[in-house]
């Protein structure tokens, strides 16, 4: 038997929104919807450049991201994957709003190897939803998950949001109930974050406090889990064999290359990130140019770092003698050692950014 190939990804990013939400600093446009046809022609072109140069592995996991990347015509988006290499039984994610989809966007979903949808749920709250700016109800969130299990799509997700304002901890507690109704092989929940430039940022009154995100984050730990979805990463839970290996590589400090505009890529060490606007994209496709906006050498030490702090993010957590004794007392209280394994304690996984700061 052969060995199993390297994990490699591939991220495509679709700038394109319906509306903008104010908590968003994605690279996402709300008027460019002219650009839509270039846009993806231009993502065809570059991505068949890098077959040709030899620059781009058979994927095993590719995730198309946005923005909304169901708000683009299902079949322009795949004819995009269809220029992707695919290794046997890669995964291909798809983010998705639930207000954007219908059976037959899905299926040509399916038909194109899209075997993972992403759904930005945010919460099953209608008051809720709309402070946060979403355009979706949560009748509309049960009617898209029926839709991609109709369609034959074969796993998907929910993300959540905890922390909006006039969130109740009764609200998210009432978020969770219906997620976990809808059976889901995966969740994602974020505690809102503050993101500098955003309307959120300009506005002090509606910022998140720390002391209800954390008892929202153990309330959704300890709802999903028992559940059957075990956190696998901070933010993550799944059942088994629906872990997203793409997020996994990730962590991992994996190889990916990313397409379209502000698509971030890392490759042995080296990291680059492409123009911000889908016009200077464009362009530069079009024109034959670099999209490479920026990139940075990692020194090996600031490599091995991060790598550190994805790891003890995740349930695999880092072997013990990957940690120094001064950076294991440093983490006193944050750490454990369980099954031959330093993972992060409850308590850690709550003040993560400080286990981040505190290893640098
Ligand atoms: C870039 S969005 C794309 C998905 C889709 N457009 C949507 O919003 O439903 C991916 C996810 O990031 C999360 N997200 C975006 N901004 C965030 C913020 N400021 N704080 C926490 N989570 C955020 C949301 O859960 C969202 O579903
Ligand atoms: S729909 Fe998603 S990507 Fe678009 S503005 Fe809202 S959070 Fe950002």
């Amino acid at each position: 038997m052969s060995p199993e190939p390297a994990p490699f990804g591939v991220y495509v990013h679709i700038p394109f929104c319906a509306r903008r939400c104010d908590y968003c600093a994605f690279a996402t446009w709300t008027d460019r919807g002219h650009l839509v046809d270039r846009y993806l022609a231009a993502l065809r072109t570059d991505v068949r450049a890098a077959v040709a140069a030899g620059a781009l592995p058979e994927a095993t996991s590719v995730f198309v991201g946005g923005g909304t990347p169901s708000l683009v015509p299902a079949e322009g988006l795949v004819s995009v994957l269809a220029e992707i290499p695919l290794a046997p039984g890669a995964e291909v994610t798809v983010e998705c709003n639930p207000d954007t989809v219908d059976r037959k966007l899905l299926d040509t979903y399916v038909a194109g190897g899209v075997d993972r949808v992403s759904f930005g749920v945010q919460s099953m709250v209608p008051s809720v939803l709309a402070a946060l700016g979403r355009t979706h109800d949560p009748a509309g969130v049960a009617r898209a998950v029926e839709t991609a299990r109709a369609a034959g799509v074969r796993t998907f997700n929910l993300d959540l949001i905890y922390g909006g304002a006039g969130e109740t901890v009764a609200d998210w507690s009432r978020t969770l109930d219906a997620v976990v109704a809808l059976d889901p092989p995966h969740v994602s929940a974020y505690a809102l974050t503050v993101e500098a430039g955003t309307p959120l940022a300009a506005d002090p009154d509606r910022h998140p406090d720390d002391d209800d995100q954390a008892d929202k984050y153990l309330l959704a730990d300890q709802r999903l889990e028992s559940a059957g979805l075990a956190n696998y990463e901070i933010s993550n839970w799944a059942r088994p064999g629906h872990r997203c290996r793409h997020n996994e590589l990730y962590w991992a400090q994996g190889d990916y290359l990313g397409f379209g505009c502000a698509a971030h890529s890392h490759r042995s060490g080296r990291r680059w990130w492409n123009l911000r606007t889908p016009e200077r994209y464009v362009e530069a496709v079009e024109q034959g140019r670099s999209t490479e906006a920026a990139g940075e050498d990692l020194e090996p030490d600031r490599r091995r770092i991060e790598g550190l702090q994805l790891a003890l993010r995740t349930e695999a957590g880092v072997r013990p003698d990957a940690l120094d004794p001064s950076d294991r007392e440093l983490l006193d209280g944050l750490v454990e050692e369980r099954d031959g394994r330093l993972r992060l304690t409850v308590q850690g996984r709550l003040l993560a950014n400080e286990v981040a700061v505190r290893l640098r």
